[in-house]
């Protein structure tokens, strides 16, 4: 190479947005369009598959009587922000035999804390139903899938998952629930380091620093903090076809105004039953880019869809059925600003359908291109909704039938 072509380089090396290289951070609109596309031909199938719901996660993989020969072909079915997420793809099957967790510094082979520690790609799974109640947080290496499929596992009654600063995680098919704080002790986050870890959250699901991260099909309820929170600079995530009940705040995502990092913080939410006994946040937005899609709202105290700092929620197709108290009729939230401030902000919803009075006060140029284009990818009013979200939540898998 010439001294004149390697000078071009370096030019157009510092010439060329930062974004290019940062890999997680995707075109918004791209994303959002390839959902919409998978989900029509999802749609376009349902007369062809019997089994099809016209959800594309789960006519994915769900029609596979071998589902359980066939594990890792999960790994190609999620789609929007987070399905880059490999998790354990490509590694060994590890199988949990033992539901205790008496050791956070040197957890025994067998156990699910052995097993997220480790530093290869793995797909866990496990040996019968169990209970796991762990003694803190459960902190998870990267290349990690948990597949709760085939067995009925429970984390529950002690602090629950913790993804911190780790990428490609998978986690499906797992009940979540009571989880607690943690803290004020040494935990093991990989085969040669453990570190100390202050008092957590107690959260069901923590993401601090994550990056191409999915959620499917989990139950979660009843948690001390968040159902779901992904914070500091966590982005590439999908959080798809859970069941969330009886909790306060549901999902946090961005923990503080001034962490202006989250403007990178890219979420899909899509397919999910937020349930009985939800007051709050589902979710609750900071800075980054929100795209809420197909969802099916039955129950809210307060309100379901929040934020503050400016941040953009793009709300497709979702059914939003009010509770029947007047004053809480409004989906949407804007948290501190002032009006003036929050009227700049991006809040779309198309084709949402709203139930009981229900109403989303949107925000912004509506003329903004962006929005323009989003707008005629026409998210197919929500009348299917009720049949893709029906079996949200941990599933009862059967090895030889269908999931
Ligand atoms: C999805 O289907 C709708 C309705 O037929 C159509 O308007 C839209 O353009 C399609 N979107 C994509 C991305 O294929």
């Amino acid at each position: 190479m010439s001294y004149l072509s390697i000078l071009l380089l370096v030019f157009i090396y510092i010439l060329t947005p930062t974004f290019v290289f940062s890999s997680p951070l995707q075109d918004p609109d791209l994303v959002v369009q390839e959902v919409h596309r998978s989900i029509n031909v999802s749609r376009r199938n349902l007369g062809y598959l019997s089994c099809g719901t016209g959800n594309p996660i789960d006519d994915c993989w769900r029609c596979d009587h071998n589902w359980e020969k066939n594990r890792q072909r999960l790994a190609d079915c999620a789609i929007g922000f987070g399905k880059n997420a490999i998790g354990g793809r490509n590694g060994h099957i590890y199988v949990v035999t033992d539901s205790g967790d008496d050791d956070a510094v040197n957890p025994k082979p067998g156990t699910l804390r052995h097993a997220v520690i480790q530093d290869e790609p793995l797909w866990i799974i496990f040996k019968r139903d169990m209970v796991i109640k762990l003694k803190q947080e459960l902190v998870m290496n990267s290349f990690k899938t948990i597949d709760g499929r085939g067995a009925s596992v429970h984390i529950a009654g002690g602090p629950c998952i913790t993804i911190h600063y780790a990428t490609n995680i998978i986690i499906h098919g797992i009940n979540i629930h009571d989880c607690k704080q943690g803290g004020n002790a040494d935990i093991r986050d990989s085969p040669h380091h453990y570190g100390w870890w202050t008092v957590s959250d107690g959260d069901g699901v923590s993401i601090f620093g994550g990056k191409h991260i999915w959620v499917d099909h989990c139950s979660l309820s009843n948690c001390h903090d968040g159902l779901i929170d992904a914070i500091h600079g966590s982005t590439a995530i999908t959080i798809s076809n859970n069941y969330m009940t009886h909790h306060d705040k549901v999902m946090l995502l961005g923990h503080s105004d001034s962490y202006t990092q989250d403007k990178d913080m890219q979420v899909t939410i899509a397919f999910n039953h937020f349930g009985e006994g939800l007051v709050q946040r589902m979710p609750r937005c900071r800075h980054g880019y929100f795209h809420v899609v197909n969802n099916d709202y039955t129950h809210w105290e307060m309100y379901a869809i929040g934020g503050s700092a400016a941040p953009t929620i793009n709300s497709q197709g979702n059914r939003f059925l009010a509770p029947d108290d007047r004053s809480k009729k409004e989906v949407t939230k804007y948290e501190i600003a002032s009006e003036s401030e929050w009227r700049h902000w991006n809040w779309r919803s198309e084709g949402d359908l709203m139930l009981n009075g229900a109403y989303f006060r949107q925000s912004g140029a509506g003329a903004s291109s962006s929005y323009a284009r989003a707008y005629s990818l026409s998210a197919r009013p929500s009348n299917l909704v009720g049949s893709m979200t029906v079996t949200a939540g941990s599933l009862n898998c059967r090895k030889g039938s269908r999931c």
